[in-house]
């Protein structure tokens, strides 16, 4: 499986998502604050991944901190956490992870645990939210895969792969399971500008994996539908409100508006981390506006004259009118998303 995130031994390790395609380099972050970096300049992407960051970040943090008694090693944690939520707004899978932390140091500090003891319980719960994420991953997979007829042409946007959770994919865990089941898929990557998730993981990831794939600009999904050419359009999220307003990578909007006027059916696939039932609609998910040089440059070259602005929201948000379904861990939640969605949360604590 392709190595996303791994801890090794006092590093975390990430492969580097900007460098992708063309490099497979591993960067080797030996710090919390090498790790907030690497999550803020898109070394590591994917709501799930930057939560799996989050987490083996402060459990590295803390395993270096040199506090002496428990008071300091508490303000060093705090510290670490708030460096760490600091890094992207809109994925909430990122404010999860920290909770989950959080709730680990404070079980751990009430019980009167060592520092060096409640490091190992951070370490040891950093590792547990990787793990699960790649066994919510095949779960999707599996439920979802049920809604991939053979021979089905799928659309996807964005990466919501391997690369993008701690392996095997959400949207990209929903091909892969059909493909095992000895499905025909091809998939149809949008290139997702500007940072090209699509054109760059997305395509890595499946063409890597001997996976039918076919690359266009967004601009294309649309006549590519009129013309009978796409059958299921299948994406992941960054953060799913209560009411099922979905927030993902810009322009998925348009293709689920493009998906209802052409009466294709349009997933989306997530594990419930990505479920914020705290958030009641769409229009209160916080979304990021990113650096104008990503829309302005194409690596160092200029593609827009000085002088235009530029406009960078890196998400928007689908109205859940759009969505035919909502695949999770837990199965396939439909309409009405307020309802279906807590009922997908009985016996788990959810963000609400
Ligand atoms: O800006 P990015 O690359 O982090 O945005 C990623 C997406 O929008 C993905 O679709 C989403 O995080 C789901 S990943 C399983």
């Amino acid at each position: 499986m392709l190595p996303t995130i791994e801890r090794q031994g006092d590093t975390v390790v990430m492969v580097d998502q900007r460098k992708l395609p063309g490099q497979e380099i591993y960067v080797r972050c030996r710090t919390a604050q090498e790790v907030a970096k690497a999550i803020r300049t898109m070394v590591i992407r994917g709501a799930p991944a930057i939560g799996v960051a989050a987490a083996m970040g402060i459990a590295l943090g803390m395993g270096r901190s040199t506090a002496k008694g428990t008071r300091q090693f508490a303000v060093d944690f705090q510290k670490i956490c708030d460096l760490m939520a600091g890094t992207r707004p809109t994925a909430v899978n990122l404010f999860w992870a920290i909770d989950r932390m959080k709730r680990v140091f404070a079980d751990a500090a009430q019980a009167g645990a060592s520092t060096a003891e409640i490091a190992a319980r951070l370490d040891r719960e950093a590792q547990a939210i990787h793990d699960e994420d790649v066994a919510s991953c095949r779960a999707m997979g599996g439920h979802g895969a049920e809604m991939v007829p053979d021979g089905a042409r799928v659309l996807t946007h964005c990466n919501a792969g391997a690369l993008a959770t701690a392996g095997y994919g959400s949207a990209l865990g929903v091909v892969r399971a059909a493909v095992e089941q000895g499905k025909s898929i091809a998939v149809f990557a949008d290139e997702t500008r500007p940072f090209l998730q699509g054109a760059r993981l997305t395509a890595w990831e499946l063409v890597r994996d001997g996976i039918n794939t076919t690359v266009i600009t967004e601009s294309m999904a649309g006549p590519l539908m009129r013309a009978g050419e796409i059958d299921l359009v299948v994406v992941g999220a960054d953060r799913i409100a209560a009411n099922g307003d979905t927030a993902n990578k810009i322009g998925t909007y348009t293709v689920a508006v493009l998906a209802h006027e052409h009466r294709i059916p349009f997933y989306v696939a997530a594990p419930l981390s990505t479920i914020d039932l705290a958030t009641p609609e769409g229009d209160r998910i916080p979304i990021e506006e990113r650096d104008q040089r990503e829309v302005s440059h194409l690596g160092s070259s200029r593609l827009t004259p000085e002088g235009a602005k530029i406009r960078n929201p890196a998400f928007d948000i689908t109205p859940h009118r759009y969505i035919t379904g909502i695949i999770t861990e837990r199965g396939i939640f439909r309409p009405p998303y307020v309802e279906s969605l807590r009922e997908a949360f009985a016996g788990v604590s959810a963000r609400a």
